[in-house]
């Protein structure tokens, strides 16, 4: 058996719409610094571009997490592999994702985040899936939205392959 990757956002579009989203951010954020916490592996990618294109001062972390429990509670606990390295109190957070798909794992960080005291938390995804959401989610910044379909590249893996494509595509098995 083997896999067929098929294009569905260029690197020019993705390069063009986190340019986009790094020059909103820097007027949202203008005369403060942002903290970008970046969730482990996937949303590295993105993160490392979308820091680029921000223009005011900007410090990075990166936490990993992976779903805990019962996968078909809709509490959605998830487990913290590595956290943050520096607090976050009183500073402006905005955690940064690849990819929304139940909406469970940032329903708890951004919760989890603000009980530590930050100033502010948003959330940057660089695709949102809402048609799969289990748990009422709205990211503030996202670059794309895509229909119930599975992806990589960009940091995007499917059984840890294909994370460095530089574009985004859907995996076919044929
Ligand atoms: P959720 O929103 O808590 O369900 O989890 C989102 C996480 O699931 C993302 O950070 C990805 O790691 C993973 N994920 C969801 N959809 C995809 C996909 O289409 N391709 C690759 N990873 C995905
Ligand atoms: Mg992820």
């Amino acid at each position: 058996m083997s896999e067929t990757i098929n294009v569905l956002i260029s690197e020019e579009q993705i390069d063009q719409k986190i340019r986009e989203l790094g020059e909103r951010i820097s007027r949202d954020y203008m005369g403060k610094s942002i903290t970008l916490v970046g969730i482990l592996k996937g949303a590295s990618f993105f993160m490392c571009e979308l820091a680029k294109r921000i223009s005011v001062p900007v410090y990075v972390d990166f936490m990993s997490v992976s779903s805990y429990g019962n996968a078909t509670k809709s509490s959605g606990v998830v487990r913290i592999n590595k956290d943050l390295d520096d607090s976050i109190e009183g500073r402006d957070v905005i955690i940064v994702e690849d990819i929304i798909d139940s909406g469970r794992t940032l329903s708890y960080l951004t919760e989890m985040l603000a009980g530590r005291g930050a100033s502010s938390i948003r959330v940057a995804t660089l695709l949102d899936k809402p048609e799969r959401r289990v748990v009422d989610f709205k990211p503030d910044y996202s670059g794309f939205t895509i229909p119930d379909t599975f992806v990589v590249g960009y940091g995007m893996d499917y059984g840890q392959r294909y994370r460095n494509l530089p574009y985004i595509g859907v995996v076919t098995l044929d």
